[in-house]
């Protein structure tokens, strides 16, 4: 069970896990303030909703002045986004990397320095089980998990010394709109996610991966790309 009277910070929250981590959070008593690009559907007195995209220009500024100079408890960074290349236009891709890594990033230098001020907080990224693996369908989304889960897992070391906790979390698939996939093994649904989250908030965990069934299905998904990758080379025939 979560401690009461505490604010958290969740960025990403108008749908899908963020927004159900928002009513969890809500239920267990805390002050919650969201960040998302579309208005929240949550009404609550301890509920503060911002729209902001973490791509704007003066987001760090922006969430700063939300936030005012107190330092939140916790902060779940949710924000993501993927989706198939086109290889004749990489700017979908660039976007993908702008919402789930550099969002990450920046939401961190908005709000760790207080953290770190206040000697203690708790900074939670969702990452995937994707960041293992090189995908060639759609490489952003999985590249930009492996910069996320290796930055953060990084910080988090960096910040024990100063009392900040920083978690990532690993998931597999988990029954939201994101999940678009034909074939979706081990999938979660959206209240065995928000568990997941509530028991990384517990224990603060540096990464935590669930499920583990698809973890050792990803292990071989891992182990048969590195040979796809390791195999090809080559020229190959322009397409007529
Ligand atoms: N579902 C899965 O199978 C799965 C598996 C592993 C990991 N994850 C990760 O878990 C996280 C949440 O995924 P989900 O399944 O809950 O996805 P979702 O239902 O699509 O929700 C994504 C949330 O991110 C927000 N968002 C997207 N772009 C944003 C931006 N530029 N600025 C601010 N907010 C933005 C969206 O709100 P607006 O559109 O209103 O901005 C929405 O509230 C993601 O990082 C995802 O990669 C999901």
């Amino acid at each position: 069970m979560l401690s009461s009277s505490r604010h958290a910070l969740v960025i990403g929250n108008s749908d899908g896990i963020g927004l159900h981590s928002t009513r969890r959070l809500l239920d267990r008593g805390w002050r919650v303030t969201g960040v998302s690009r579309r208005a929240s559907p949550v009404v609550d007195a301890a509920y503060r909703h911002h729209v902001l995209d973490v791509c704007d220009r003066g987001y760090v500024e922006k969430l700063r002045a939300i936030l005012g100079q107190k330092a939140v408890d916790t902060c779940i960074y949710c924000a993501g986004i993927g989706g198939p290349v086109d290889p004749q236009d990489l700017r979908s891709d660039v976007h993908v990397f702008e919402v789930n890594l550099m969002g990450a990033l920046r939401t961190a230098e908005a709000i760790v320095p207080a953290m770190v001020a206040a000697g203690r907080g708790h900074f939670v990224v969702l990452s995937s089980q994707a960041d293992a693996l090189v995908v060639a369908r759609a490489p952003s989304y999985a590249a930009s998990k492996a910069g996320l889960s290796s930055y953060f897992e990084g910080l988090g070391l960096a910040l024990r010394p100063y009392g900040v906790a920083v978690s990532n979390l690993r998931l597999g698939f988990v029954d939201t709109k994101m999940a678009r996939a034909s074939v979706r093994p081990f999938m979660y649904t959206l209240d065995q996610a928000v568990d997941v989250v509530e028991s990384v908030l517990c224990k603060r965990p540096l990464r935590l991966t669930r499920p583990l069934s698809t973890a050792l299905l990803v292990r071989l998904l891992a182990w048969l790309g590195r040979w796809r990758v390791f195999f090809t080379r080559g020229p190959i025939s322009p397409r007529a």
